[in-house]
C-alpha cells in the first residue's frame, strides 16, 4: 500500500480499472471522475453507441478511458472482456461491478418468467461473471478490490421490485462469502448500496409511476430528495483508492440517511 502523501482526495492515479455499465448514469459518472483523477480506465457496457461515447468524452478530457462491448450475461463475453482490459491495462487494481437493470414495478406474484430471469442473470449471475474474472485476474497482480454496486434493495424490502430486490440481496451475499473467500489472497470486495439517485434508470421507474407514487419515492430518503450521480462516483473513487485499504465485506450505503 502507498500512503496518499501528495494531498490528492481519494488518490487512484495509476490505478487500473474496469467498471461494467460504463455507458450510462453511475457506471459513466463513475468512469469519468476515476479516469480525471489519473486512473486507466476499460468501460464494458452492452450499449456500444453510449458507451464509445463515454470514452470518447474523458478521452477530449486527455484521459486514459476506452470502451468494449460486453453482456455480462455471457460467461464468454465477461472472459473477453476481462482479456482486454488484461491486455490494454497490462493488470487490473480494481473491479467495479455496476452493470444492472430494473423492471416494471408490479407484484411479486405479477411478474413473469421472462422478467424473474432477466433481472436475475444481469444483476446476480452477470455480477458472479465478473467476480469469478476479477480473482482470476487479480490473483496475477498480487492482490485487488472488487466494488460490487448493489443497492438499499439488497438490505431490505423493495415493493413492486421483488426481482430485483433479489437479485441485489444475492450480490450482498456474494460480496460477503467472497470478501472472506479471499482476503488471504489480498482481494477486497465490498459493496456501494444507495438508494434512489437520479439515473435514466430510475427516471425509466419513476414514468412508470403515478404522482403520489413518484413524490412518495422522493420523499423516501429524511434527504427529501433524489441522490445525485457524483454522490456516489465520489464514493466509489474512495473506495477505489488505498484510503479503503482495510474495507472488507461492507455495505456502503448511499440513501441521505434512509435506512438509518
Ligand atoms: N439509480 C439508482 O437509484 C440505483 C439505486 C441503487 C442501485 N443502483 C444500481 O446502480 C447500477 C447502475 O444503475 P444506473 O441507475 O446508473 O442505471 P443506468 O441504466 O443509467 O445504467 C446501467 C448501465 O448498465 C448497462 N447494462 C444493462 N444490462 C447490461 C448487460 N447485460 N451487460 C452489460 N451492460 C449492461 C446499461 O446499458 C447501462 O449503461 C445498477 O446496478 C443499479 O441496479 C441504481
Amino acid at each position: 500500500m502507498t500512503l496518499n502523501t501528495n494531498g490528492i482526495a481519494s488518490d487512484v492515479t495509476g490505478k487500473r480499472i474496469l467498471i461494467t455499465g460504463g455507458a450510462s448514469g453511475i457506471g459513466a459518472a463513475s468512469a469519468l471522475l476515476l479516469a480525471s483523477r489519473g486512473a486507466k480506465v476499460v468501460i464494458g457496457d452492452l450499449a456500444e453507441d453510449m458507451g464509445a461515447g463515454v470514452a470518447q468524452q474523458g478521452q477530449d478530457a486527455g484521459n486514459s478511458i476506452v470502451f468494449k462491448k460486453v453482456d455480462v450475461t455471457s460467461g464468454d463475453e465477461v472472459r473477453a472482456l476481462f482479456a482486454f482490459a488484461m491486455e490494454t491495462l497490462g493488470g487490473l487494481d480494481v473491479v467495479i461491478n455496476n452493470a444492472g437493470i430494473d423492471h416494471k414495478p408490479v407484484p411479486m406474484h405479477e411478474l413473469s418468467d421472462e422478467e424473474f430471469d432477466r433481472n436475475i442473470a444481469v444483476n446476480l449471475k452477470g455480477v458472479w461473471h465478473c467476480m469469478r474474472a476479477a480473482v482470476a485476474c487479480m490473483a496475477t497482480n498480487g492482490g485487488g478490490h472488487v466494488i460490487n454496486v448493489a443497492s438499499i434493495a439488497g438490505l431490505r424490502s423493495a415493493p413492486l421490485l421483488s426481482a430485483y430486490s433479489a437479485a441485489k440481496h444475492g450480490v450482498m451475499g456474494l460480496t460477503k462469502s467472497a470478501a472472506h473467500e479471499y482476503a488471504r489472497v489480498n482481494i477486497r470486495f465490498n459493496a456501494v448500496c444507495p438508494s434512489f439517485i437520479d439515473t435514466p434508470m430510475v427516471r425509466n421507474t419513476m414514468a412508470n409511476m403515478d404522482e403520489r407514487a413518484q413524490q412518495a419515492t422522493i420523499k423516501a430518503s429524511p434527504m427529501r430528495r433524489l441522490g445525485e450521480v457524483d454522490e456516489v462516483s465520489g464514493a466509489i473513487a474512495w473506495l477505489a483508492s488505498d484510503e479503503s485499504s482495510f474495507m472488507n465485506g461492507h455495505a456502503f450505503t448511499l440513501d441521505g440517511g434512509m435506512l438509518a
